[in-house]
C-alpha cells in the first residue's frame, strides 16, 4: 500500500472540475484518506515547489498556486503514486493522451489543474507538509472487490 499527495490546483477549482477529478480517483478504486480545501500561503507553496526554486517559471508558479483555493487530498492504494500519475497524465495537457485528466481538460503546461507526487520520498514529504495533522486509517468495504 502507498499513499500519494494529490492537489487540485486553483485553475481546476476555478473551472469547476473538483467533482470530476475526485470522481476519477474514486472510480479507479483508490481510497480517500485525507481531504480539505484551503488557499495556500506563500510559505507552504515555496516549500512544496522547493525543487523548482531556481527555474525561471518559479515566481509565476508560486503566484498561481497561492491565487485561490486548492483541494488537498491523500489517496491510498497498491502502487497509488504511479496509478495517480497515470490518471493525471503528462505535465502539458497538449501532449497528454485522452482519458487522462490533463489530456481531457488541459491545454497549457501552467494551467494543468492537478498535482500528484512523483515518487515515494516526495509523497512522504508532501503529505507531511499539507497534512501535518495526519491522514485517516480506514478500510472501505468495497476494497474486497477492488483487490483479489
Ligand atoms: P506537478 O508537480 O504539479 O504534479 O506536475 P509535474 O510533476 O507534471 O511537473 P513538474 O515538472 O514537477 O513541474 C511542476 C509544475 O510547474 C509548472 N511548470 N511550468 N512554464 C513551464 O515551463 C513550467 N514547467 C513546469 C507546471 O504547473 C507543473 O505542473
Ligand atoms: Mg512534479
Amino acid at each position: 500500500m502507498e499513499t500519494t499527495y494529490i492537489m487540485v490546483k486553483p485553475d481546476g477549482v476555478q473551472r469547476g472540475l473538483v467533482g470530476e477529478i475526485i470522481g476519477r480517483f474514486e472510480r479507479k478504486g483508490l481510497r480517500l484518506v485525507g481531504l480539505k480545501s484551503l488557499i495556500p500561503s506563500e510559505e507552504i507553496a515555496r516549500a512544496h515547489y522547493e525543487v523548482h526554486k531556481e527555474r525561471p517559471f518559479f515566481p509565476g508558479l508560486i503566484k498561481f498556486i497561492t491565487s485561490g483555493p486548492v483541494v488537498c487530498m491523500a489517496w491510498s492504494g497498491v502502487g497509488a503514486i504511479g496509478v495517480a500519475r497515470n490518471l493525471i497524465g503528462p505535465t502539458n495537457g497538449r501532449d497528454a493522451p485522452p482519458g487522462t485528466i490533463r489530456g481531457d481538460f488541459g491545454m497549457e503546461i501552467g494551467y494543468n489543474m492537478i498535482h500528484g507526487s512523483d515518487a515515494a520520498e516526495t509523497a512522504e514529504f508532501e503529505l507531511g507538509l499539507w497534512f501535518p495533522e495526519g491522514t485517516m486509517d480506514w478500510l472501505p468495504d468495497r476494497e474486497n472487490w477492488v483487490y483479489e
